[in-house]
């Protein structure tokens, strides 16, 4: 099963897509790319582990299907990969796209908040969160899943990382702004050079300027009050001001410019990402009905809403939560450069080259998932994480710089779905039979996709 440019040709560039005819011409390349970003992808991706890909803007990229290169990208060969400018662009240098020594500092100050014995302490905070926002549904009304899913994950960031509750009618500001970030990785502007001012980059040029204003207020209130010390600080907004008032600040690479970039990176990586694996979730749920029965049975047995003594029994939430992630992983391609020339799968790639890691054809590869297009959670009980190759499974990347946030993430969709699924069950009215994405830098749901509240 090694990634050796499977079923490749012996070339030393890697394959091009099946368009024969317009191979040649990168424009025309370009646009078909854009119409059908997933159809296209899927296609290059269905016979090569390794495959390149013609841009009109950025010029060749690079998809990458193997757990092998996988591997490679983040933890063996990882000083050769590079965070995309991407990256940059969207996060200044907050911790998604801060490198080296400065990255390092950045990761060891904040990881003591996401402490697995931390974050489970917040469990009855992430539940108030989502019994608040199921209060506001009544039976039988259609809800916008992917909507609501949106506002509690940010609700549930702010009760728990940023230790400040949002007003469910109020903090328009931040809901708003929050929502924007992502439009900067719409797949219409992806083919497309960064200096083009596409209608979706500017959209996201103003959510970035609100969202940096709004990081501001954020630290200026708890300014009022801040902890005496970094040690002392228990949430994210805390910890910023105490650095920034010891002076501690520049050392750990966290002066008074950073520290905005570092509420931005955590609202962008925290939020929609956590929203769509719930939605998906409950969507699993509504066109499941075996697994929907399992799950409801589990449920039924808690003597109340969950705690944090229920997270480790709930063994059929949990692997609902894990299949959710395999087959719709909310960060589907995992984007790196190329430092310098590298081989990979017996294929030449330049240096300066953008790299995808196609997280989503790996999870969804026959060689490694029996039935992968079907949502099984079963899978997981016979040992199968224990078969896989390492990085067949990678929903949260990998390596040194594998998801700060995975634990509150998993923690949170799985207290998420036992709330929910003690009272209501959530109905998929369409009879589309294809599940409802919406690819952008994170895979979402589509917007609009309604589900009607059934009381069980
Ligand atoms: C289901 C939900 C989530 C998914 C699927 C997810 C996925 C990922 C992935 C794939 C990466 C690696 C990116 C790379 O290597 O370029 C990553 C990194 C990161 N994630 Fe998450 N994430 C989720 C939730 C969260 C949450 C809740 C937070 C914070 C509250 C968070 C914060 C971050 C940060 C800060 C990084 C950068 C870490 C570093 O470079 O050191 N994520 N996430």
């Amino acid at each position: 099963m090694a990634g050796d440019g499977r079923r490749g040709d012996a070339e030393n560039a890697p394959p091009l897509p099946p368009y024969p005819s317009t191979v040649g011409h990168p424009l025309t390349h370009s646009f078909r790319t854009m119409r059908d970003v997933f159809g296209f992808r899927d296609r290059a991706l269905a016979n090569h582990d390794v495959v390149r890909v013609r841009l009109f803007g950025p010029g060749d990229v690079y998809h990458f299907a193997h757990p092998d290169h996988f591997d490679r990208v983040l933890v063996s060969d990882r000083e050769q990969f590079r965070k995309s400018e991407d990256f940059r662009i969207a996060f200044g240098r907050g911790l998604v796209a801060a490198e080296g020594g400065e990255w390092r500092r950045q990761r060891e100050v904040l990881q003591p908040l996401f402490r697995r014995e931390r974050l489970r302490s917040h469990a009855d905070t992430i539940v108030e969160q989502v019994r608040r926002r199921r209060r506001r549904w009544d039976d039988g009304e259609r809800i916008d899943l992917p909507a609501e899913t949106s506002q509690l994950s940010l609700d549930v960031l702010f009760a728990t990382l940023f230790g400040r509750e949002l007003a469910l009618d109020g903090d328009e500001d931040v809901r708003e702004a929050a929502g924007r970030l992502s439009d900067w990785f719409t797949p219409t502007s992806y083919p497309l050079p960064n200096w083009v001012p596409t209608p979706a980059r500017r959209r996201f040029e103003a959510g970035r300027r609100r969202l940096r204003a709004v990081a501001d207020r954020l630290l200026a209130e708890k300014a009022a009050n801040p902890p005496s010390t970094p040690a002392d600080a228990d949430d994210l907004l805390s910890l910023l001001v105490a650095l920034r008032e010891s002076g501690a600040g520049e050392r750990d690479a966290l002066g008074d410019d950073r520290l905005r970039d570092q509420v931005v990176t955590m609202i962008f990586a925290g939020h929609d990402t956590t929203a769509t694996a719930i939605a998906f979730a409950f969507y699993a749920l509504a066109t499941n009905s075996d697994v929907r029965r399992r799950f409801h049975a589990e449920v039924d047995r808690l003597d109340g809403p969950p705690t944090v003594e229920d997270l480790d029994s709930l063994d059929v939430t949990d692997r609902i939560v894990t299949e959710t992630l395999r087959l719709y992983p909310p960060v589907y391609t995992i984007p790196r450069e190329a430092a310098a020339d590298v081989t990979v799968g017996g294929y030449r790639v330049p240096a300066g080259s953008r790299i995808f890691l196609a997280v989503e054809q790996v999870q969804r590869d026959p060689r490694f998932f029996d039935d992968p297009e079907t949502f099984r959670p079963g899978r997981w009980t016979d040992g199968l994480r224990r078969d896989l190759p390492d990085f067949a499974y990678a929903p949260f990347g990998g390596g040194p710089r594998r998801c700060i946030g995975r634990e509150l993430a998993r923690i949170e969709a799985k207290l998420a779905l036992a709330t929910v699924g003690r009272e209501y069950e959530l109905r998929r009215e369409s009879t589309d039979a294809d599940p409802p994405l919406a690819p952008e830098m994170t895979l979402g749901m589509e917007s609009g996709t309604t589900f009607r509240v059934v009381e069980r």
